[in-house]
């Protein structure tokens, strides 16, 4: 691919989904563009990658430019993944949230969830932690994604045994089901406390209605450039209650300029 059409795709991707395709990332994106277009070799619009430029920048439905997306973002997650952050969220935030909400009403949003491991892990700590609390704790999370394909994935949640033997043996035996081809299953309880949804963090104007007391973002920003990612940490001070948490990946650092967060441990950040 000629390098100036390299950046007119690199343009299209930042301005769209807020992901920076730097050149090294050139390789990667002719090697996910080839699968695409061999996929759909013959339709309209799938020509070469020149053609399947213009084919996104002309197509009003939007539908183009998700096939872009899907082709570019990477889903790379697994259950317990950065696992301080699952024990400050059941040990800290949990019981501060219930000695301070009085509805039980927690609002939990898990921003990039990927393949649903992150969403469901949150899920399986706050019914532990809220079992023995009443049915007003009985409340769900929001999970969302980019990528149509991966919330199927979270959606069904089917995991690899080997997956799923690294969670305590407590929650395989609660959560999860084994299928008759090995995998496991998210068990229907499990999966009805997460709310799947797709959303676009480039998304100008957020549509929630309530602001969240706690924000996972984890290991999607270190996509995003600088102005982009300090707009997106604006966004989620603005969406967080005060007292509310923001977990970002371990090798992400927010710049408190840009939002006046406390800093609580590595990648965990407070709303006065
Ligand atoms: C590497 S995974 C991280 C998953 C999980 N949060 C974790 O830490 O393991 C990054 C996810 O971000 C999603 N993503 C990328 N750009 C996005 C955007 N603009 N809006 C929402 N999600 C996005 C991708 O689809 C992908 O599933």
């Amino acid at each position: 691919m000629q390098e100036a059409l390299f950046q007119q795709y690199a343009q299209l991707v930042q301005q769209h989904f807020g992901i920076q395709l730097p050149l090294e990332k050139k390789a990667l994106l002719e090697s996910r563009l080839f699968k695409l277009l061999n996929e759909r070799h013959g339709q309209p619009g799938f020509g070469d990658e020149r053609e399947f430029l213009n084919y996104v920048l002309e197509d009003a439905s939007g539908q183009a430019l998700t096939l872009l997306s899907e082709a570019i973002t990477t889903h790379h997650t697994f259950f317990m993944r950065e696992a301080d952050h699952f024990d400050f969220f059941g040990k800290q935030v949990l019981p501060y949230l219930e000695s301070c909400i009085r509805d039980g009403d927690v609002r939990t949003w898990c921003a990039a969830c990927s393949s649903g491991e992150e969403s469901y892990t949150l899920a399986m700590i706050m019914a532990d932690f809220f079992a023995l609390r009443g049915p007003e704790w009985e409340t769900t999370l929001l999970a969302t994604d980019l990528s149509q394909d991966i919330l199927d994935v979270a959606r069904s949640g089917v995991y690899t045994g080997e997956a799923v033997r690294s969670l305590p043996a407590q929650w395989q035996a609660e959560f999860f089901h084994r299928l008759p081809d090995g995998n496991y299953q998210v068990s229907d309880r499990l999966k009805q406390k997460v709310l799947y949804r797709k959303f676009n963090l480039m998304t100008p104007v957020f549509p929630f209605r309530k602001p969240f007391h706690v924000i996972f973002c984890r290991n999607v920003m270190i996509y995003f450039d600088t102005p982009t990612r300090d707009a997106l940490v604006r966004k989620f001070y603005d969406f967080l209650e005060p007292g509310g948490f923001l977990f970002v990946g371990h090798s992400e650092v927010i710049d408190r300029q840009s939002a006046p967060f406390e800093y609580v441990m590595p990648s965990v950040y407070r709303k006065k």
